[in-house]
């Protein structure tokens, strides 16, 4: 369905296929620049449909070779910055192997072949009023549109940032456009489960904790759940999974849940990546 014509941003008419919620769409490279020595932000022009993608959403990247040898399969990368004022899609990534190291070469104009945006992203309750985040690593990239979302729904929210030091601490100036920045870092020793434990406690005695979202650490995840369980606050989590297809038929990236005391076995890119907290058994 994807393979054949991708959609070319800014140059073809949006494709008649309005019931599929996801394309294949070439859109060019605006901006790529490195944030530090680990993490480049890219921003591309979007399609319509592209610009659809809600936050806790991905997209399946098919990335350029860094070198001479073939690149087999595409990465996923979940939506950083959605501006649909401007038509553009924004992505924060780190560069770990070949795939992102590939990606890392786009220059400005070039185009980047997009498949999304695919999977179920994150909800917001209306009835929320004030919501916790907490991240650490490329897990602050896919959390940081839920904190947009909520700013635009009038929701309070409160960012606990994990990062090894401050040099790492990923989309602090996005969190803290939008709500309140707690940074805890393994540098100085305030990433430890038993401070950002106390920092939740505070959150929830506060009133300030309506509803939990995670992403990027498991260990983070399993205290949230804890909290949430203990003292009655939902929470979603988006898990990270390595993935071959990223639109449900290979199977690649099952994870096992537990659904009312039974284990279940769940695709994460098409039954996910965004799950309940309390559904979640971690990795
Ligand atoms: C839904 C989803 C959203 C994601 N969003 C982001 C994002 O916003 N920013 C970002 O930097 N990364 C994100 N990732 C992770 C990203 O897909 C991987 O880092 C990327 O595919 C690695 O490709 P590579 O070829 O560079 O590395 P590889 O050579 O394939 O792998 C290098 C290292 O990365 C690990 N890795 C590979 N794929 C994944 C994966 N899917 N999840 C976790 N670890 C992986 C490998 O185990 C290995 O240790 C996301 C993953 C998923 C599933
Ligand atoms: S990656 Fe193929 S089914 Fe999920």
């Amino acid at each position: 369905m994807f393979a054949s014509a991708p959609f070319v941003v800014g140059k073809t008419p949006s494709p008649a296929d309005p019931h599929i919620p996801a394309e294949e769409a070439l859109c060019p490279v605006v901006s790529h620049e490195w944030v530090n020595s680990e993490y480049k932000h890219l921003i591309v022009q979007a399609s319509p449909k592209a610009l659809a993608v809600r936050p806790g959403q991905f997209f399946n990247l098919l990335c350029p070779s860094p070198d001479a040898g073939e690149l087999w399969l595409r990465r996923p990368q979940s939506v950083y910055r959605i501006d649909r004022a401007k038509g553009r899609i924004e992505f924060l990534y780190k560069c770990v192997g070949r795939g992102t190291r590939g990606l890392a070469t786009l220059g400005v104009g070039d185009a980047l072949n997009m498949v999304g945006p695919l999977g179920v992203g994150f909800s917001l309750d209306p009835r929320h009023k004030s919501v916790v985040v907490l991240g650490r690593g490329v897990g602050l990239a896919t959390l940081a549109p839920i904190s947009q979302l909520a700013q635009e729904n009038g929701v309070a929210v409160t960012a606990i940032l994990s990062a090894r030091s401050a040099e790492f601490v990923m989309a602090d100036d996005l969190f803290g456009a939008v709500g309140e920045v707690v940074s805890v870092l393994d540098s100085d020793g305030s990433s430890a489960v038993e401070n950002v434990d106390a920092i939740l406690k505070r959150l929830i005695a506060a009133g300030r904790a309506d509803a939990f979202y995670t992403c990027g650490s498991n260990r983070l995840m399993q205290l949230m759940k804890r909290l949430g369980r203990e003292h009655g606050v939902p929470g979603q989590v988006a898990m990270e999974q390595i993935m071959a297809c990223g639109l449900g038929p290979c199977y690649v990236c099952v994870k096992t849940f537990e659904v009312a005391g039974e284990k279940v076995l769940r695709r994460v890119c098409i039954e996910g990546p965004v799950f309940d907290l309390q559904e979640a058994v971690g990795w």
